[in-house]
């Protein structure tokens, strides 16, 4: 159940470029969140900026965690693109983090029996599908990591070190493919175009996943997408943050609430 709750900053700091790393003690959080849950946090005591931002969480250590020094802790990754996340660099370690969480339902677990796993995400948006690689636990999972540049590339190691095969696309040909995620992703769909079984799972821009659609329209794989609205309360009150989809009972519906994963096939992209 979500909380509104303070956590402690324990690290805060530049990992490349325009990407940073919040580390935050605050174990009514780490010990409930879930793959694909996100909290909201806010950024000053001030109105500026006045609205909590959403973020997901890339890796957290419940109280039970066997690493005791980091117990009660979760990490988030963010790139600074605005006012709040501009703000957020300036935070010190012992410093206040004011949040609501966990939020959002998360991705489904276990993933379906499947023969090949594979996470598909763009720029900041694969951070969202770490913990889920680190829950589904699966050696061999194909992972697609796309960014404009060789400087938005993030996590790789970490996918490693879960035994996952790191393929990785920049659209300026910094850093592995030129092109796309999505033009790798299809350059190497040879290798499991007769696999019906296969489950995606992808974040990263909405025009990243449009592209996506098509392709998994023509497969039949099952796909969860973890999607980024802007958002005003994170908890389903203001309705700010819907997407349409083909459930005729519920056309409308809420990223921060019913979201934000949801089966691709379930949206109406417009
Ligand atoms: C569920 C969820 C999880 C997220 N997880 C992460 C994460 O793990 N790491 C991370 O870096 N970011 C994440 N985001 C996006 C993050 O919330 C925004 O980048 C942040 O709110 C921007 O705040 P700002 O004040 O710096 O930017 P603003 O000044 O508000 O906006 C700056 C620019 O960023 C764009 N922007 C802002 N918010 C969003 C958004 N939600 N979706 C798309 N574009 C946006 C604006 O259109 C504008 O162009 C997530 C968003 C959602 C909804
Ligand atoms: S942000 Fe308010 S309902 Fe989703």
């Amino acid at each position: 159940m979500a909380i509104q709750t303070n956590g402690i900053v324990v690290k805060s700091e530049r990992i490349k470029s325009l990407y940073f790393l919040l580390e935050i003690s605050c174990p009514p959080i780490a010990n409930q969140i879930k793959p694909g849950q996100f909290i909201m946090l806010k950024i000053s005591d001030d109105s500026s900026p006045l609205l909590r931002r959403p973020f997901s969480v890339y890796k957290s250590y419940p109280t039970s965690h066997p690493e005791k020094k980091n117990r009660g802790r979760f990490i988030i990754i963010y790139k600074k693109v605005g006012k709040g996340t501009q703000k957020m660099t300036e935070f010190k370690i012992g410093q206040k983090a004011d949040l609501i969480g966990p939020l959002g339902n998360g991705f489904t677990l276990p993933a379906p029996p499947s023969s090949k796993i594979i996470f598909i995400g763009g720029g900041v948006g694969i951070v969202s599908l770490y913990p889920l690689a680190e829950a589904l636990g699966r050696k061999n999972a194909m992972v697609f990591i796309g960014g404009k540049t060789k400087n938005d590339i993030l996590c790789v190691e970490d996918f490693k070190r879960l035994k996952s095969k790191p393929y990785i696309a920049t659209e300026d040909g910094s850093l592995g493919y030129k092109g796309t995620v999505i033009d790798l992703f299809l350059s190497q769909k040879g290798k499991f175009k007769n696999d019906d079984s296969c489950s995606v799972y992808s974040c990263g821009p909405a025009e990243m996943l449009k592209g996506l659609v098509r392709i998994i329209e023509s497969n039949r794989f099952y796909c969860e997408v973890s999607l980024e609205a802007r958002m005003a309360c994170g908890f389903g009150a203001c309705w700010g943050c819907v997407v349409k989809t083909n459930d005729s009972e519920a056309p409308y519906q809420r990223v921060c609430k019913e979201g934000p994963v949801f089966n691709i096939k379930n949206i109406i992209w417009e």
